[in-house]
């Protein structure tokens, strides 16, 4: 499929500030505030959805995506209302293809090809179907016994050919099995000339013509072709055609209204149609061997359906869930990983509308592009969110960077900044019992929340939170943060126990490497994840605390350690 390259000068203030360095402490990894509250209700986000259209205006001038020939939506979507939270279109003033647009102008119900998008609806039916991510460690041949017909070779791969026993379905859904892409001069059936090879004849290509890009797990490389095996792994799972099981994996339980494989049927489709088959278009180039990789027909509605389905674990479980959305592989750049098959950016977020300071957040996406249509389709775990891009017209291939980058800039940030507003407002303050007391702060160019100060019937406490991997030493002046660690309980009352962590730290961080404006090359002191949540043969589990959350607002922290349940006593300060 048409993954046209276009480099993209930093757009917006935010991505132009060259002085942004990482939070003075260094956060664990994950949401540092809680998401659940409601995003529209916030100034942060307010802001951004006033902003947006200005973003939109200045990609228009600044001549990055043409107006006249490009039409293209977005959607954002929200775990919390389950929701759309905020859309925007625009439809192309001067079509150049001859598209014909919906009746009532494009909306959350229409129609487009989502080109490579389509991959991660292969992977989700295939973990779906199979109950796991068990599958992943499966050989390919488990499944497709014809790609075994030849003995495994002693190499995994050799110039000339691949030893399928070695493939994994794991290695081919990360795009390290070596497959490449499914153009290949001797392999015909994903010509528009011949379009309709028989499973048999397309694995006996694969067999006997295509020729490996890489050994197994070399490393990521994008790789279409393995799709097309994976759609018939799907097909032998369910023991129907590409369509009907995504269908019946996804669709039916999901209620997925209109995605599929297969040209929409009807006269007055909702959606944008650009007439003249490849290479102008691929709409109606329905070629099912290559569907698995990049044929799905989709909207705004079933993708948000689609991501919420993901993020609130509604086919697989919350901890295969998590282990999906994990990298599970690296490119050559440090702030994109690669997993099955999500595109993962790795966001230097600022902290704060305006902060210098930044702190990194995964950002799960799938990317998708075809003649005349691109998409792009977004998960952020730590914010509770997700969007969907989709674009129509001449200049596709580009514009969905540019495009993505706006949305994920504006909206990304944006649920940062909401849920640092959030926290100030419903988590920070004094909590206390008698003389003991424990005060929480949200501060500008901080993340997580503050522990400015904590007493046990009368003495300081929290010179205590050490981290014995660490050596900090006792009772020196640390400051101490405190980050959700996921872990919760629902009680009787409705309200919900949280577990987060104490992370005390010297700042500044030194020494933290060149890339992060320190020296050299290693990283020795962002190093949290290595030294929290130790048993201290002297304090114990000191540094877990249960947050006690009623109707989004912190009512209660509970000490284990020191057995007080310390309740609020006032909003507290913030510099938020
Ligand atoms: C959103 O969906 C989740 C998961 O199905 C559900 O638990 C929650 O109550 C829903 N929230 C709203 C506001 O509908
Ligand atoms: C648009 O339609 C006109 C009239 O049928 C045709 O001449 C032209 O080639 C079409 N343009 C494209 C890009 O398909
Ligand atoms: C490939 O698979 C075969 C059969 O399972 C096995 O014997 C062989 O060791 C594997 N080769 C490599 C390089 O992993
Ligand atoms: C595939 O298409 C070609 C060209 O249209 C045709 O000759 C051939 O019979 C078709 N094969 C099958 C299996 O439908
Ligand atoms: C917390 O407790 C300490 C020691 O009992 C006391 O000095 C301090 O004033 C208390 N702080 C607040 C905000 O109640
Ligand atoms: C914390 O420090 C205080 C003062 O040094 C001490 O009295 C207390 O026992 C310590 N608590 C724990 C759990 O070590």
């Amino acid at each position: 499929m048409l993954w046209s390259l276009v480099s993209i000068l930093p757009l917006l203030s935010l991505a132009a500030a060259k002085d942004i360095q990482p939070t003075e402490e260094c956060p664990l990894l994950g949401p540092t505030y809680s998401s659940d509250f409601d995003l529209t209700e916030t100034n942060a986000f307010s802001e951004a959805k006033k902003d947006f259209p200005g973003v939109v205006k200045k990609i228009f001038e600044d001549e990055i995506v043409d107006p006249k020939v490009s039409s293209f939506t977005i959607d954002v979507f929200s775990t919390f209302t389950n929701k759309s939270i905020y859309s925007y279109s625009h439809q192309a003033t001067e079509p150049s293809l001859n598209e014909s647009f919906p009746e009532g102008g494009i909306g959350d119900k229409t129609i487009i090809r989502v080109g490579s998008v389509s991959k991660l609806f292969t992977v989700y039916a295939i973990l779906a179907q199979a109950g796991g991510l068990e599958v992943f460690d499966h050989s390919v041949t488990k499944y497709l016994p014809e790609l075994a017909q030849y003995p495994p070779k002693e190499k995994d791969n050799t110039l000339e050919s691949f030893a399928w026993e070695n493939i994994t379905i794991g290695a081919l859904a990360t795009h390290q099995a070596g497959t490449g892409q499914f153009a290949n001069p001797s392999i015909a059936c994903f010509t528009p000339e011949k379009d309709n090879c028989s499973t048999s004849e397309f694995l006996r290509e694969m067999l006997e013509e295509k020729v490996p890009s890489q050994p197994v797990f070399q490393s990521p490389l994008y790789s279409d072709g393995g799709f097309g095996v994976l759609g018939r792994v799907l097909e032998k799972m369910t023991g129907k055609n590409y369509n009907d099981a995504i269908q019946i994996v996804l669709s039916k339980p999901l209620g997925l209204k209109d995605t599929g494989s297969i040209i929409p049927k009807g006269d007055d489709v909702d959606a944008i149609i650009i007439p003249g088959g490849p290479p102008t278009s691929a709409w109606g180039f329905d070629n099912q061997l290559t569907a698995p990789s990049g044929g799905i027909y989709s909207n705004h509605a079933d993708l948000r359906t689609l991501g919420l389905s993901i993020l609130q674990s509604k086919l697989l479980t919350p901890s295969e869930t998590r282990a999906w959305m994990k990298p599970r592989g690296h490119t050559s750049s440090l702030v994109t990983t690669i997993g099955a098959p999500w595109e993962i950016n790795r966001l230097t977020l600022p902290v704060a509308p305006g902060s210098k300071h930044y702190r990194v957040s995964d950002l799960y996406t799938k990317g998708g592009g075809q003649p005349g249509y691109t998409a792009i389709f977004a998960l952020s775990p730590d914010h509770g969110i997700g969007f969907s891009v989709l674009v129509a017209g001449p200049t596709a291939g580009g514009d969905r960077w540019p495009i993505r980058a706006a949305v994920g800039e504006t909206f990304v940030a944006a649920a940062e900044h909401a849920a640092k507003e959030n926290a100030a407002k419903k988590f920070s303050g004094v909590f206390g019992d008698g003389k003991s007391n424990m005060t929480l702060t949200v501060e500008k160019d901080h993340v997580g929340l503050g522990m400015e100060n904590w007493y046990v019937d009368g003495v300081e406490w929290r010179a205590n939170i050490t981290q014995p991997a660490l050596s900090l030493p006792k009772g020196k002046d640390l400051i101490v943060r405190l980050y959700p660690t996921g872990l919760e309980t629902t009680e009787d009352d409705g309200s919900t126990i949280r577990q987060y962590r104490a992370v005390p730290e010297i700042t500044p961080l030194n020494p933290r490497p060149a890339i992060e404006g320190g020296k050299g090359l290693f990283d020795d002191r962002c190093i949290t994840w290595f030294s929290t949540a130790f048993y201290d043969l002297e304090t114990g589990i000191i540094d877990e605390f249960h947050l006690k959350v009623r109707n989004g607002e912190l009512v209660a922290v509970i000490s284990k350690a020191a057995e007080k349940v310390m309740k609020r006593k006032n909003g507290g300060k913030t510099g938020a």
